[in-house]
C-alpha cells in the first residue's frame, strides 16, 4: 500500500510545468448533491476545484476547459445538466463562465474567445464514449489543449476518457492541487503516520469493505468497527444478532479478519451494545442492549452509549485516525448519536485526523465538525479504492517527476 501511495504522489502537478499561454483541459468533479429543484445542498467539490482553475487563470493560460460529469445519466437528459452548476461556479470564481453544449461547440467557441476563457462543457456522461472509454472521445478531448490537467479526486478511480483515455493523446498531463492535496493527505495518515494509527471503518456491509480491512492490517494499530457491518463481526463471535444486517456469507471471513489482526498485534474493537429498534423508519420500540442481547425481531441500527465510551478512549489514544463509514444509521436522528458522538470526539483531540468522502463526510457535516477535522475527502468510491491499497487509474496515467 505504501509503495503504491508513494508512486502516485511522485506525479506532478500544474505548479511543474509552464501554463502562459496554454491551452488548459480541466478534469474536475462537478458530481454534487442538489434538491429536486436543483439547489446545490453541498458545494464543496466546486469549491476545492477553484484553486486550480485560478492558478490557470493567474498563470496565463490561453483557453481553460472544465469537464465533469454529474450523476449517472443514462443518456442526455436535462435533470443531469450542468447548467444547473454555473452560477455557483461563476459566484465562486468570481467570473462568467461559457457553458457549451457539445465538444464540437468548445473548438469553435475557444476560437472566438479571449485569453483566460473560462469554458463548462457539458456532462461529459451525456456522450456514449465517456464511460467506454473510447478511444475517439479521448482523442477529441487532448485535441482541445496543450496541458491535461486531472483535478477530480472524487472520479480518479474511473477508467473513463476524461479521467484516464485522454492523458494518452495529451501532450502533457499533470495533477491540480485537489488531486495533490488528497494523495499527500492519505499519505500523510497512510506512508508516514504518527502512530498509534487508528481505523475507525463503518458502514452497511463487510463484502464492501473487505479488501479494505485486509490490506490496511499493516498500516494500523488500531480498528474500530461500527454500522451494520460490525453484527456480522458479532455473529462470527457466536452472538444472535436476530433481525440486525447481517451478511451470512461473510461470517468466516470476518472471523478470519479477526484472527489475522491478532496475528499481526492489530487490536478490533467491536460495540458492546446497540440501539436496536423493530423499525428504523417507524419505530415503535427502540432499546438500549449488550452487543449480544438483541431482543428477537429487532435490529441493531446504531451503537450504544457504553460502545460510544470505550471507542472514545481508543479514539483519544491515538494521534492519526482514518474514518471511513458511519457507526450506523445516521440519517434518521433517533440512530445519529453514536455517529455523531464520535465525530465530537475525533475533532476534539489532536490527532492528525483524514475523513473519507461520501456518506462519511456527509455525517461528519451533519455533524458540524466538518471544519475541525484535519483533512476530509471529496472522494467517496475513490478514497476506499486508496485505502484497499489501490494505484488509483487517474494517477496512473499521469507524468512522474
Ligand atoms: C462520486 O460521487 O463518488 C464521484 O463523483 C464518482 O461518481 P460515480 O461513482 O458515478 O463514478
Amino acid at each position: 500500500m505504501v509503495a503504491g501511495i508513494n508512486l502516485m504522489q511522485e506525479t506532478k502537478s500544474i505548479r511543474d510545468v509552464e501554463i502562459e499561454g496554454k491551452r488548459v483541459l480541466i478534469r474536475v468533479d462537478f458530481n454534487v448533491p442538489m434538491d429536486s429543484d436543483f439547489n446545490i445542498s453541498d458545494d464543496t467539490r466546486i469549491r476545492e476545484a477553484i484553486p486550480t482553475i485560478n492558478h490557470c487563470i493567474d498563470n496565463g493560460a490561453k483557453s481553460i476547459v472544465l469537464v465533469s460529469h454529474l450523476g449517472r445519466p443514462r443518456g442526455k437528459s436535462s435533470e443531469f445538466s450542468l447548467k444547473h452548476i454555473l452560477k455557483r461556479l461563476e459566484r465562486l470564481l468570481n467570473r462568467s463562465v461559457i457553458f457549451v453544449e457539445s465538444l464540437e461547440g468548445v473548438s469553435s467557441v475557444m476560437a472566438t474567445l479571449p485569453q483566460k476563457s473560462v469554458i463548462l462543457l457539458e456532462n461529459i456522461r451525456f456522450l456514449e464514449g465517456e464511460e467506454k472509454n473510447d478511444e475517439k472521445l479521448s482523442k477529441n478531448l487532448a485535441s482541445l489543449c496543450d496541458i491535461y490537467i486531472n483535478d477530480a479526486f472524487g472520479a480518479s478511480h474511473r477508467k473513463h476518457a476524461s479521467t484516464y483515455g485522454v492523458a494518452k493523446f495529451a501532450p502533457v498531463k499533470v495533477a491540480g492541487l485537489l488531486l495533490k492535496k488528497e494523495i499527500d493527505s492519505f499519505a500523510k495518515a497512510l506512508a508516514s503516520p504518527l502512530k498509534p494509527v487508528l481505523l475507525i471503518v463503518g458502514g452497511s456491509k463487510v463484502s464492501s469493505k473487505i479488501t479494505l480491512l485486509s490490506n490496511i492490517l499493516d498500516v494500523v494499530d488500531k480498528i474500530v468497527i461500527g454500522g451494520a457491518m460490525s453484527n456480522t463481526f458479532l455473529k462470527s463471535l457466536g452472538y444472535d444478532m436476530q433481525r440486525s444486517l447481517v451478511e451470512d456469507p461473510l461470517v468466516p471471513e470476518a472471523a478470519k479478519i479477526l484472527g489475522l489482526a491478532k496475528q499481526k498485534g492489530v487490536k478490533i474493537y467491536l460495540p458492546v451494545d446497540v440501539v436496536c429498534t423493530d423499525d428504523i423508519k417507524n419505530p415503535k420500540e427502540i432499546k438500549i442492549t449488550p452487543a449480544q442481547d438483541v431482543p428477537e425481531n429487532f435490529l441493531a441500527a446504531d451503537i450504544g452509549p457504553a460502545s460510544v465510551k470505550l471507542f472514545s478512549e481508543v479514539i483519544r489514544d491515538c494521534e492519526t485516525i482514518i474514518w471511513n463509514g458511519p457507526m450506523g444509521v445516521y440519517e434518521v436522528q433517533n440512530f445519529s448519536r453514536g455517529t455523531f458522538q464520535l465525530a465530537h470526539v475525533v475533532a476534539d483531540t489532536y490527532a492528525y485526523s483524514v475523513i473519507g468522502g461520501g456518506d462519511t463526510a456527509d455525517a461528519i457535516d451533519r455533524a458540524g465538525e466538518k471544519d475541525n477535522m484535519s483533512f476530509t475527502s471529496t472522494g467517496g468510491g475513490a478514497s476506499l479504492e486508496l485505502l484497499e491499497g489501490k494505484i488509483l487509474p487517474a494517477f496512473e496515467v499521469l507524468e512522474r517527476k
